[in-house]
Formats: structure tokens, C-alpha cells, sequence
């Protein structure tokens, strides 16, 4: 792929690329809504790559391609503001408004980008955009960012510029991924473990199914799930809790009678989430796929009936899924209110399972669906030339 790409941008620029960057979408197997509440995450990156190509220029213009959607976009430094027609174009301007915030200054660039994770799926596209551009850039100009520093800089591109109050789990894992391997993060202190995940040989393969829903309320309802969870923690800090991830799942249920309904289910589902998590973590270690799967299904049904981010279209394969026994667990990934869902099913089922989606969702009138049969992949990667 880095081949072709490289002779697609000596045609547009007519130079040879100085660096080629790479970065992985992710699915999050289990830990949701958790990582912007200071708890546990286990995402895995996916062999699913943004591409990021680029040449220095010295006329302080910025000059891009995007070769998915044969479109371009260019500009002056410094960065004035959004692009309001192409959407792709705010990603990368993020970074570049962050770096030149941080001082870092760049003379010029031409630059192609192209994209194999699917958009608007919730699969972090966006996040493997800003991890490319950044990891690029700090290789071209030998910046010397360390890998934590890279996501965080997406992640402030994505909050401060692009207006997504996202936690950190999607760039963290866009950097840090392995392949046959998750990633559990701890978003408190930042310190991560790889975890072996390793699914061929189990017979078991992750299935994605992308519901296809136009996510309208997602950054809306997000920033109110973060303020809902804001809140239920303000109201546990007076019975002297600091953080979520100090509160047991049975310690949450006596505080039921203080907290407000929406504000109880929302402090109901961190709480046992990061508990999840950690479960799934001690499942992995033992090679206990059956128990995995089952969290899954839990966690799913923590984030449609506490957390209310779920959707008709995710529930579905969630119900799907506890019809087949072997499908071992499924459940929404990501933000929610559409985007995708995962499903860890047995190698066997997975055509039959994926007719049984397509027939339900057409049933009920849903969009029809898209899957993507993923490996686990590797993460963020740049070569200079
Ligand atoms: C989005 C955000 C992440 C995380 C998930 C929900 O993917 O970008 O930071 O909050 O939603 O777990």
C-alpha cells in the first residue's frame, strides 16, 4: 500500500514523499465510556490503516490530498480556522494548530492522505488520521514527541480544534496497538499492559458490524454523558468516594436513594465497567473465551439500559447474538448511538451469523448493514526517506 501511495503523490507534487506514516482504527473490545472518567480501558487496534504522506514546501502552504474522496484542500499557516466543506481537512489542521501552539514550526507542507478504516463507522478513523499526521511530522522534522505525548496531542487537536471532547483510549491505542494483542489502559496514571489476543487459533474471529446509523446525536449526547457522569461523581465526592474506580459495584448500589435516577444508572455503569474490564483482563490470562464473551454481553446491556448510548440497530445484534451459542459475546464499541458493534463468534458461524443480521435488520426496516472481518493489528508507524 505505502508503494502505490508514494507513486500517487510523486504525480500529484511531482517530489518524492519525505516521510510515510501510517495509523491503525480501533475496535475497544470491553471498558466504554470509562476512559473520560478516569477508568479502565481494552481496546485493540485493527489491520485497518490512515495513511499520511508528506514533502516539506518553504512557501508556509499547506497543500493536501485526499485521495479516498479525490479532493484538495489548501491554506496558509498559521491555521485560521475550520474548513466548514471538507471534514477530513479539520483533522489535520487540529494537529497543525496545536504544534504551532506548542511553538513548533512548520515551513510548508504537501501532503496525501488515504484511509482504509472505515467512516464514520466508530472505528477511530479519526483518531488514526491525527496519529499519522502527528507521528509523521515528528519523524520529518525530528521533533522528538514520546509515543504518550503523540495521542495526546490528537486528542487535544480533537477536543480544542475539532470540538470532540473525547477521552484519550482512541489515539492511545492508535499509538500503542499490537498485533494479536489489546491494550489495557489505565486512563488515570497511563500506564498500559499488553495483553495477548490472539483469536485464529481459538477458532474464534471478531466480527464488526457497522450498523451504518448517521450518528446525529453522537457528539451532543456524548458531551452529556460526560456531564451526567461529572455530576453523579461530584455527588458520591460528599460520601467521600474521589473517583469511580474507588467505588465497588456493591458500594454503588447503596447509593442509590442518594443520587438522581439518571445520574445512579450513570455512576452504575462506570462502576461496573472498570470492574468488567478488569475481569476481562483475568479472563484473557486464562485463555477463557466463553467468560470474555460474557462480559461482553453485560457490558452491552449496561451501556443500552445505565449509560443510554445504545440504539434499535445495536440492540439487534446484541439480540442476535444471545441466539446463537456460538456467537460468545457481542456488544456496541465505541461512543454508541450507532457507529459499530463487535461480535467474538465461532470461525464457523460467522457467514450464517452475518445472513442473520442482514435478515433481521432488513425486517425491522434498519439500514442494511456492513461487516469487516478484522484482524488485530499493529499500531502507529513512520518511515523517513
Ligand atoms: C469515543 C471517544 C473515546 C471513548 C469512547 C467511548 O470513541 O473518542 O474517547 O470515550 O467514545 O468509550
Amino acid at each position: 500500500m505505502e508503494k502505490k501511495l508514494s507513486e500517487d503523490f510523486k504525480k500529484r507534487f511531482k517530489v518524492k514523499p519525505e516521510v510515510v506514516a501510517s495509523a491503525p482504527g480501533r475496535i475497544n473490545i470491553i471498558g466504554e465510556h470509562t476512559d473520560y472518567n478516569m477508568g479502565f480501558v481494552l481496546p485493540a487496534a485493527i489491520d485497518r490503516r490512515i495513511y499520511f504522506l508528506a514533502s516539506s514546501r518553504v512557501d508556509g502552504k499547506i497543500v493536501i490530498r485526499a485521495e479516498n474522496f479525490k479532493e484538495e484542500d489548501s491554506f496558509n499557516l498559521p491555521i485560521s480556522g475550520k474548513s466548514k466543506t471538507k471534514k477530513w481537512s479539520n483533522y489535520i489542521r487540529g494537529v497543525l494548530w496545536v504544534l504551532n501552539k506548542r511553538g513548533k514550526k512548520i515551513p510548508g507542507l504537501n501532503i496525501l492522505i488515504y484511509g482504509e478504516v472505515p467512516l464514520e463507522a466508530g472505528l477511530s478513523s479519526s483518531a488514526a488520521l491525527e496519529v499519522s499526521c502527528i507521528i509523521g511530522l515528528n519523524s520529518l522534522y525530528h521533533i522528538g514527541f514520546s509515543p504518550k505525548e503523540i495521542a495526546k496531542i490528537g486528542q487535544k487537536a480533537e477536543n480544542d480544534f475539532v470540538g470532540v471532547k473525547c477521552g484519550l483510549m482512541d489515539q492511545f491505542i492508535s499509538v500503542f496497538g499490537r498485533k494479536n494483542s489489546a491494550v489495557f489502559l489505565d486512563c488515570l496514571t497511563l500506564e498500559h499492559k499488553i495483553i495477548p489476543f490472539e483469536l485464529k487459533s481459538q477458532g474464534l474471529r471478531m466480527l464488526i458490524y457497522n450498523t451504518r446509523v448517521k450518528r446525529k446525536l453522537a457528539s451532543s449526547e456524548y458531551n452529556k454523558r460526560r456531564s451526567e457522569a461529572n455530576s453523579a461523581l461530584d455527588e458520591l465526592r460528599k460520601s467521600g468516594f474521589q473517583s469511580f474506580r474507588d467505588i465497588s459495584v456493591v458500594e454503588i448500589e447503596k447509593r442509590k436513594k442518594n443520587l438522581e435516577e439518571n445520574l445512579f444508572k450513570r455512576a452504575k455503569h462506570v462502576v461496573s465497567e472498570n470492574y468488567r474490564v478488569k475481569k476481562a483482563v483475568e479472563a484473557l490470562s486464562n485463555n477463557d473465551f466463553i467468560q470474555l464473551g460474557k462480559l461482553l454481553f453485560f457490558s452491552h446491556e449496561s451501556l443500552r439500559d445505565d449509560y443510554q448510548v445504545s440504539c434499535p440497530e445495536l440492540d439487534l445484534l446484541y439480540e442476535c447474538g444471545r441466539q446463537v451459542p456460538a456467537c460468545l459475546g457481542a456488544r456496541m464499541t465505541g461512543a454508541g448511538f450507532g457507529g459499530s458493534g463487535i461480535a467474538l463468534v465461532r470461525e464457523e458461524v460467522k457467514n450464517s451469523f452475518k445472513d442473520l443480521l442482514l435478515k433481521e435488520a432488513a425486517k425491522k426496516g434498519f439500514v442494511k448493514p456492513e461487516f469487516y472481518d478484522v484482524e488485530i493489528g499493529e499500531g502507529a508507524r513512520s518511515v523517513q526517506y
